[in-house]
């Protein structure tokens, strides 16, 4: 069974963007770059929310990203690679391939595909990530914590979700940047 992983990039406050929208704070450098395309590198399928979707495009549409780099021309080509579902009630047609979309969130078909392949699902975006959360569906949490408070914006954790975690990995990065990587803890 395949598991269903959450990876966000953080403020210490835990906000993915700041009151503006602003997340330029959270871009990777090429230490952190080259250890997500190593984390993403096996997972099969990503699931989006429609925003975070929009703003990871790029990484197939517009050719000057991985031609900046070796490292992000690996990035693009992982993420190309991978199959796409985008949760949007607005989106009328994607522009990437191996994608397609879902008008809602069930929780029953993700149980469904986590059952029936072997290759990890990544869930993306906050909006999306809290259903995912709440249907008790996440089962690691990779955050990668950026040396910055923004004091607001966009949390990457619901807030009213209770979570028993186990450590099972950290790392510091030059940039400051710090990965922590758990466990959720079923409890019955
Ligand atoms: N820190 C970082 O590294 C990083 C990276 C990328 C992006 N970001 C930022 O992260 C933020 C993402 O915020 P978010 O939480 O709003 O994004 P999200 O979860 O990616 O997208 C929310 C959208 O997903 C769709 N959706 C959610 N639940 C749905 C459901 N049950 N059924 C159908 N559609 C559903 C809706 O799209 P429709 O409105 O189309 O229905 C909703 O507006 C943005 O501010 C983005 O700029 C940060």
């Amino acid at each position: 069974m395949a598991k269903l992983i959450y990876l966000a990039i953080a403020s210490l406050d835990d906000y993915v963007a700041d009151e503006d929208g602003n997340f330029d704070w959270a871009v990777p450098d090429e230490e952190v770059h080259a250890f997500i395309n190593d984390l993403e590198r096996p997972v099969g399928t990503h699931l989006y929310g429609r925003r975070v979707y929009e703003t990871m495009v790029g990484w197939e549409t517009d050719p000057t990203l991985a031609d900046r780099s070796s490292l992000l021309r690996d990035f693009a080509e992982i993420w190309q690679a991978a199959d796409k579902v985008v949760y949007s009630k607005t989106l009328e047609a994607v522009s990437t391939a191996r994608t397609r979309i879902e008008r809602d969130f069930d929780p029953e078909a993700v149980r469904q595909m986590k059952a029936l392949t072997r290759r990890d699902l990544i869930v993306g975006g906050p909006e999306l990530a809290a259903q995912a959360f709440k249907a008790g569906l996440v089962d690691e949490l990779h955050l990668f914590v950026a040396p910055m408070v923004v004091g607001g914006g966009k949390r990457s954790l619901p807030n009213d979700v209770r979570l028993k975690l186990q450590l099972l990995d950290e790392r510091h990065f030059g940039s400051g940047m710090v990965y922590l990587y758990y466990r959720i803890r079923r409890t019955r």
